[in-house]
């Protein structure tokens, strides 16, 4: 769905560990996954799945031991891992925003810019809708239609392009290093929103959404 207006700037949200703290569940459900197969899994790792599709998450997981699992047994254990965190975000309503996203979303709409969704998630539009903030979106970009995920540009550049904003009047805001990595590759200004040692790249990094001010980044 895209709403069309005309936008002079846009604000392309990452949703996991950014809108909320569902980057936890994720996590949860692939150390899950790592322990029935008996595969190591660290909070290194964690750091470098955030972000990652569910395909190229699983890659990472299994590492050097991914070529002893055929393409069927690969879907299976994905399929699993999605079991496992559809089932942990069951529960999900507007109080699992995290502190500062409802505010931060509101600021966005109130400054009459444009507002799209980038989410590696296939679960996206489900989280949005129990969050309540689904209708505050002018695009929610489907991961399923760009052609390479993060750490590529390719998913801001579809929301930049849905919204008929140039990139380099976009405004990026993630949690994962591969995110930052994929806004930068937009040529989009980015925010991240966690450790500034792990998100390196980012032209500004945040705690969280509380301190965010969308009119001080424009370009
Ligand atoms: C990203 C998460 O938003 O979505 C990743 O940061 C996750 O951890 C990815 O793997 C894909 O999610 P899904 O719901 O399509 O498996
Ligand atoms: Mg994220």
């Amino acid at each position: 769905m895209t709403r069309s207006r005309h936008f002079s700037h846009a604000f392309i949200f990452d949703l996991d560990g950014v809108l909320t703290d569902t980057a936890r569940q994720h996590l949860a459900a692939w150390g899950a996954l790592a322990r029935m197969l008996q595969l190591p899994f660290d909070a290194a790792m964690e750091e470098q799945l955030r972000g990652l599709s569910r395909m190229d998450s699983l890659e990472h997981v299994l590492g050097p031991a991914a070529g002893r699992f055929s393409a069927e047994r690969k879907q299976a254990l994905a399929e699993h891992k999605n079991a496992a965190y559809v089932d942990a975000i069951a529960g999900l309503t507007p109080a699992d925003l995290l502190p500062g996203a409802l505010a931060a979303l509101q600021a966005v709409r109130a400054g009459g810019w444009g507002l799209a969704l980038a989410s590696a998630s296939r679960n996206a539009p489900t989280v949005l809708a129990r969050l309540g903030v689904a209708p505050l979106f002018d695009h929610v970009v489907d991961p399923a239609s760009v052609a390479h995920g993060k750490p590529a540009p390719d998913i801001f550049l579809a929301a930049a392009q849905a919204l008929n904003v140039a990139p380099a009047h976009c405004v990026g805001i993630e949690d994962a290093a591969a995110g930052i990595q994929a806004i930068r590759g937009a040529g989009m200004f980015a925010v991240g929103i966690g450790s500034p040692q792990v998100l390196r790249g980012a032209d500004l990094v945040l705690p969280d959404l509380l301190g965010l001010q969308p009119g001080l980044y424009l370009r």
